[in-house]
């Protein structure tokens, strides 16, 4: 247990508030001690995953526990099949990897998405026309109202867009230990239809890929237009898409021809990264915080120094002209704390 400790490095933003109390725990039964500790001291917890997708805008008056219980474990189901669980603080990327060089398909698509195996349940975490819940089986979490060990299935997380039970009405009231996939050993589910990723086969020469070339594409699409956060403090899209009515996207095609939409029945999900660029936040700089040159829709920490506060102005700054110009609302993705 450490007093007044700086979670920099424990935040890809790289934002250097300090937490109260922190531990870092590697088994349940450190999870419980630290637990009983908050529990007398009556402090707030803060559970830290990969650190990929909170925003800390103030030190943190409490606990903040660093979830670093590590293990994978396979159980082959038939010859097409395996179950794989992964405890919560493997690395989300390291874990694809393993998979893939076990040949195990089914998380290709979701290669270099930072952040913890933990962690990615909590929004469904999804890129290039994959979300976890296509292979999710269950969880493990501990209840941290009594203490207990439960199993949420793939119904009860109640996965959606960027969205879980964990979000919604159990918010605060689970920790996730372990994730448990059921991934495929020989027929592959290939999934090229995002067109980026076919452009990237195109690139790379290949015509009938394997899921190792799908992970080299998405990899290559991502180092292109994703920073790094190990170079430039940023967490991923910080904002979601937002979904507007049919009838309103139509109004808005009237005023602006070029805008783009996915529709899904009544609805269009519009990329927040194309709205936030129409209003000429692509690469702006404010102090230390920009909008990445490549890609809008990513907040980044641009001199390293930035504070939490600061960043989560510049956000407010690009709802306010979203809105003004839109009429739409975005929505912030990541946690703000
Ligand atoms: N676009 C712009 N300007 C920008 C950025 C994007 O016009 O500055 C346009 C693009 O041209 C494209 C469309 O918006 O036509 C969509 O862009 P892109 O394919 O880059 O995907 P996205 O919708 O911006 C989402 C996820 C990403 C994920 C990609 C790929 C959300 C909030 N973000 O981004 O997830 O990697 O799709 O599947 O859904 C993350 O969650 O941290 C993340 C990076």
């Amino acid at each position: 247990m450490q007093e007044n400790f700086s979670l920099q490095p424990y935040n890809t933003f790289g934002v250097d508030a300090k937490a109260r109390y922190f531990a870092e725990i590697y088994s349940i039964e450190e999870l419980k001690e630290a637990l009983s500790f908050s529990d007398t001291q009556t402090l707030p917890l803060l559970f830290i995953g990969g650190g990929s997708n909170i925003l800390l805008t103030k030190d943190f008056e409490g606990l903040a526990i660093k979830l670093s219980l590590k293990g994978i474990h396979e159980d082959l189901i038939n010859e097409n099949e395996v179950l794989v669980t992964a405890k919560a603080g493997e690395n989300w990327h390291e874990f694809v990897i393993f998979c893939l060089e076990k040949n195990y398909g089914g998380l290709e698509n979701l290669s270099l998405i930072p952040g913890n195996v933990g962690t990615s349940p909590m929004q469904n975490i999804g890129a290039y026309g994959t979300e976890i819940k296509d292979t999710f089986v269950s969880c493990t979490v501990l209840n941290l109202e009594n203490l207990q060990l439960e199993t949420f299935n793939l119904e009860q997380c109640k996965f959606g867009y960027r969205d879980s039970i964990f979000k919604q009405e159990g918010k605060g009231k689970y920790v996730i230990l372990e994730v448990t996939f059921k991934l495929t050993r020989q027929t592959h589910k290939i999934k090229t239809e995002y067109g980026a990723i076919k452009s990237e086969l195109e690139n790379l020469g290949i015509q009938n890929p394997t899921i190792q070339d799908i992970s080299k594409a998405v990899i290559n699409i991502r180092q292109s237009k994703l920073p790094d956060p190990k170079e430039i403090g940023n967490a991923g899209s910080f904002f979601k898409n937002p979904t507007i009515l049919l009838t309103q996207f139509e109004e808005l095609q009237q005023k602006f021809e070029n805008i783009q939409g996915y529709p899904n029945g009544d609805f269009v999900k519009v990329p927040a990264g194309w709205l936030i660029e129409q209003c000429g936040w692509k690469g702006k700089q404010i102090g230390n915080v920009a909008s990445h040159k490549l890609q809008s829709l990513v907040i980044v920490n641009a001199t390293g120094s930035a504070t939490g506060k600061e960043i989560f102005d510049f956000s407010t700054e690009i709802i306010n002209s979203v809105k003004e110009k839109f009429g739409i609302e975005l929505e912030r993705e990541v946690n703000i704390i």
